[in-house]
């Protein structure tokens, strides 16, 4: 069943097509590759789809509602999560602290306010914290993680609100091989438990190819292809235009 569907999506900036004309659909508990050269679109894509940009034309459908031109907060409470980065966010915060917010936040939105909130808020923090692998800086103020756990936190607190669909732009961008690893697994093990439907955009390759269900190419604002990972690679526009010999 079409989850997320992106019809004719257009932003321009000043007379540029940043993105230009874009139709895709995902599927429910899918994992979506983006890329596609600098450039491209695919960030100005993602703030389309998270409510930071207003497109200049077409329509956003996400699990049935249509969505166009939404604010962030409005999607948030809809189930639609997208990884920020936390050094801007809350920097001072111990890495419990952080996750026990955004919990709280989500138990605000959604009503559920109950007498004992704040044992249940850290309660349920702990335990996130425990499933991604993050114990180890449990009481680390979040400014003082490595890189890779900071990325790592970042997904956390997108995972707080308890989404349906989750955007990560460039989730192991400057990650050593084994925070990518790491990383990757975490994405997987998320989508796969949770039913969670992942779109997310990655200049690694072998990531991208490893665990897309599906992957979408753009190149100057355009989708010039959206197919199984296997065919993407074979493609020979897409080998042109992108990927080059390395992945043929
Ligand atoms: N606010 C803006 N105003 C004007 N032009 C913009 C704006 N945001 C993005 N662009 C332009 O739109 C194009 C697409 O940018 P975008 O950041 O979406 O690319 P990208 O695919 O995410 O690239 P990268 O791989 O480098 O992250 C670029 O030419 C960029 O300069
Ligand atoms: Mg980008």
């Amino acid at each position: 069943m079409t989850f997320l569907e992106v019809t004719h999506l257009t932003k321009v900036f000043g007379g540029f097509h940043a993105v230009d004309d874009i139709s895709f659909a995902i599927e429910r508990g899918t994992i979506n590759g983006v890329i596609g050269p600098n450039g491209a679109g695919k960030t100005t894509m993602f703030n389309l789809l998270t409510g930071y940009l207003r497109p200049s034309a077409g329509k956003i459908v996400f699990d049935g509602v249509d969505i166009t031109g939404r604010r962030p907060n409005w999607l948030s409470q809809r189930g639609i999560a997208r990884a920020f980065q936390i050094t801007s966010v809350f920097p001072r915060l111990t890495v419990l602290e952080s996750i026990e917010c955004a919990v709280n936040a989500q138990k605000r939105l959604s009503g559920s306010l109950l007498f004992s909130r704040r044992r249940t808020a850290r309660t349920e923090a702990a335990e996130l914290i425990e499933a991604v692998g993050l114990t180890h800086v449990r009481d680390a103020p979040a400014m003082s993680l490595s890189h890779g756990d900071q990325r790592t936190l970042e997904v956390t607190l997108a995972l707080a609100i308890q989404p349906h669909l989750l955007l990560l732009d460039e989730p192991t961008a400057g990650m050593s091989p084994w925070e990518t690893e790491h990383m990757v697994e975490l994405v997987c093990k998320l989508a796969r438990s949770h039913g969670l439907t992942v779109l997310f955009c990655e200049h690694d390759m072998d990531v991208v190819f490893n665990i897309s269900d599906r992957v979408i190419v753009l190149h100057q604002g355009r989708v010039i292809v959206d197919d199984e990972p296997g065919a993407v690679r074979g493609n020979e526009m897409v080998v042109r235009v992108y990927l080059g010999e390395k992945y043929v």
